[in-house]
C-alpha cells in the first residue's frame, strides 16, 4: 500500500469517524495514539499527511497530551482539528485560552476570511455551516499563520501556514453538520497532500486472497465462526484463498435465535462449502448457567464454557499452524487517553490464543471498519441477509433473559423475538433500525383471555439507532407497529401477558439489558 493518512489520536470521540471520512475519499487511514508514534517513525512510514484530532483537554493543563513539534518541521502536511487546532497553535507559540474567550456548541456560521486563496477551502461559500463543540480556542495565532475563517464568538475558527502546508481548523470537519466538511477533507487530502485515491476494498479483498493463498500455503488454519458479520467475512476470505486447509468451528451455545444455528450451518457448509465443524452443546451452556442471576457471572461463564469447548474441539484436530479471528479495526484501535471504564465483559473470541497451540495468528479484517467489512462481504459474494444482519452479542439470548436463564424462558423469548423482527420487516424498518430485540423480564404479571385470568411473563421491545453503538437513540417505531407486534406476542406466545416499549436511550442505558 502506498498513500497513507496518519490520524494521530488526543482521545476525541470523533477520531474513528475523521478515519472512516479519508476513507471514504479511497485514501487509507490509520488512526495512532499520539503516544504511539514517534516523529521519526511517522517519516519513515512514509504518510502523506498527518490529521491531528480533538480531545477533552486543555492544551495549557500539565497532564494534557502534548506532541513533540518536531512533527511540524517533517514537510508533512497537518490538519489539525478542535484540540488539534489548539495544540497546533500551542506548539508554535500561539496562545490558546479558555471558557471566557468563547465557547461554542451546534451548528455555528462560519465565514471564510478574505484574501489569499486557501487550498483547504477551496470550492466551499464565504459563508456555510460548521459544527463546533468546544471551550477553549486560539486567541493568538503563532507567527507565520493566517487566521483562515471566523464565527461570531471564535475570531480563529480556522488558521494556516500555507508554505509549511500547517492547516486546522477548531470546527469538525468530519461531522455531517459540518455542511462542506466532506470538501474540506477531500481538498486536504487531494490539493494539499497530493493523494490520488487509491484505496477500495475490491483491491484490498483481491490482494489479501492472493496474499493469503501464498502465505498459508500448506498451513492449518482453525478459525471460531460465530454466523456475526465479521466472523463470516474472515472465513469465506480465507476459504476462498486457502479452502479446505480451513476449518472452522461453530460453537452452538443454545442462545441463538430461532433457526439461526442451522440457518448458519447450511451457508457455509452447503453454500460455501467449508470445512465447517458445529458442536450443540446448549445442555452443557444451560447446566452451568443453571441458578445463575448475575449479568457479569452469566457472562464470564459462557466466555469460559465457549473457550473450553473450542480449545477441545481444536486438540481433536492435531496440530494447528495458524488461529484465525475475525478482529476489526475498531477493536484493534487504542484511543489516545485509553483507560476507559468496563461497563460489560464483552463476550468475543478475544480469549482464545491464550488455550490454543498455534505458531501464528491472522486477522484478515484489523484493517477494517464495519461498514467496509460488510462491502467485503458483498464483494465475497456472502448472501445480503448475512451481511445486514444486525449485531448480535456473543452471550446470545442469556443477556435478554433476566434472571435464571431455562429452556421455558429461551422457548418463549424466541418466538416474541421471531414476531417482533417479522413485524420490523413487513414495515420495511429493518434497515433502518440498527438493532431491535425483545427481552423477557423475570416479572410476571395478571392477565385476562376469554374470561380467563392468564399469570406470565412481561416481555420488553427493544429498538435503537445508531452511527457506532457508543451512543443510541430509542427508535420513534410506527404506534401501528408496535400495536401489532404486542397484539401478536401476547396472542401467539401463551406464556407472555403483557408487553412493553423499551424508551430509553444509551447513555444512560446500554444497548442490552445485561
Ligand atoms: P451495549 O449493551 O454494551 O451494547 O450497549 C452495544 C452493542 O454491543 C453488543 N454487545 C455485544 N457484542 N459481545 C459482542 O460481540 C458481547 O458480549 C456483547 N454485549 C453487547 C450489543 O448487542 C450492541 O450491539
Amino acid at each position: 500500500m502506498k498513500e497513507k493518512i496518519l490520524v494521530l489520536d488526543f482521545g476525541g470521540q470523533y477520531n474513528q469517524l475523521i478515519a472512516r471520512r479519508v476513507r471514504e475519499l479511497h485514501v487509507y487511514a490509520e488512526i495512532k495514539p499520539y503516544r504511539g508514534i514517534t516523529p521519526e517513525e511517522i517519516k519513515m512510514t512514509g504518510y502523506k499527511g498527518i490529521i491531528f484530532t480533538g480531545g477533552p483537554n486543555s492544551v495549557y493543563e500539565k497532564e494534557s497530551p502534548h506532541y513533540d513539534p518536531a512533527v511540524l518541521k517533517l514537510g508533512i502536511p497537518v490538519l489539525g482539528i478542535c484540540y488539534g487546532q489548539q495544540l497546533m497553535a500551542w506548539m508554535e507559540g500561539g496562545t490558546v485560552s479558555g471558557a471566557d474567550h468563547g465557547s461554542e456548541y451546534g451548528k455555528t456560521v462560519l465565514e471564510l476570511a478574505e484574501g489569499e486563496e486557501n487550498p483547504l477551502f477551496s470550492q466551499i461559500p464565504s459563508e456555510s455551516i460548521c459544527w463546533m463543540s468546544h471551550t477553549d480556542a486560539v486567541t493568538r495565532t503563532p507567527a507565520g499563520f493566517r487566521i483562515a475563517a471566523s464565527t461570531e464568538n471564535c475570531p480563529c475558527a480556522s488558521m494556516y501556514d500555507k508554505e509549511r502546508k500547517l492547516y486546522a481548523v477548531q470546527f469538525h470537519p468530519e461531522v455531517a453538520h459540518t455542511t462542506y466538511g466532506r470538501k474540506m477533507i477531500e481538498n486536504f487530502l487531494f490539493k494539499i497532500c497530493g493523494c490520488c485515491g487509491e484505496w477500495n476494498i475490491d483491491d484490498f479483498v483481491e490482494r489479501s486472497i492472493e496474499n493469503y493463498r501464498r502465505t498459508l500455503a500448506g498451513k492449518k488454519v482453525l478459525l471460531a465462526l460465530s454466523g456475526g458479520v465479521d466472523s463470516s467475512v474472515a472465513a469465506v476470505l480465507l476459504h476462498k484463498a486457502i479452502g479446505q486447509n480451513l476449518t472452522c468451528v461453530f460453537v452452538d451455545h443454545g442462545l441463538l435465535r430461532k433457526d439461526e444455528g442451522d440457518y448458519v450451518e447450511e451457508t457455509f457448509r452447503k453454500a460455501f462449502g467449508m470445512n465447517l465443524i458445529r458442536v450443540n452443546a446448549a445442555e452443557r451452556f444451560l447446566r452451568k448457567l443453571a441458578g445463575i442471576t448475575d449479568p457479569e457471572a452469566k457472562r464470564k461463564i459462557i466466555g469460559t464454557e465457549f473457550i473450553r469447548i473450542f480449545e477441545e474441539e481444536a486438540k481433536k484436530l492435531g496440530k494447528i499452524d495458524v488461529l484465525a479471528q475475525g478482529t476489526i479495526y475498531p477493536d484493534v484501535v487504542e484511543s489516545g487517553k485509553g483507560d476507559s471504564a468496563v461497563i460489560k465483559s464483552h463476550h468475543n473470541v478475544g480469549g482464545l490464543p491464550d488455550v490454543i497451540d498455534f505458531d501464528e495468528i491472522v486477522e484478515p479484517l484489523r484493517e477494517l471498519f464495519k461498514d467496509e467489512v460488510r462491502e467485503a462481504g458483498k464483494q465475497l459474494g456472502i448472501p445480503h441477509e448475512l451481511i445486514s444482519r444486525q449485531p448480535f452479542p456473543g452471550p446470545g439470548l442469556a443477556v435478554r433473559i433476566i434472571g435464571e436463564i431455562t429452556e421455558e424462558k429461551l422457548a418463549l423469548l424466541r418466538e416474541a423475538d421471531e414476531i417482533f423482527t417479522e413485524e420490523i420487516d413487513r414495515a420495511n424498518l429493518e434497515f433502518t433500525t440498527n438493532q431491535y430485540f425483545v427481552v423477557l423480564t423475570d416479572t410476571k404479571s395478571v392477565g385476562v383471555k376469554g374470561d380467563a385470568r392468564t399469570y406470565g411473563y412481561v416481555a420488553a421491545m427493544r429498538a435503537v439507532t445508531t452511527e457506532d453503538f457508543m451512543t443510541a437513540e430509542w427508535a420513534r417505531l410506527p404506534w401501528e407497529l408496535i400495536e401489532s407486534a404486542s397484539r401478536r406476542i401476547t396472542n401467539e406466545v401463551s406464556g407472555i401477558t403483557r408487553v412493553v416499549y423499551d424508551v430509553t436511550s444509551k447513555p444512560p442505558a446500554t444497548v442490552e439489558w445485561e
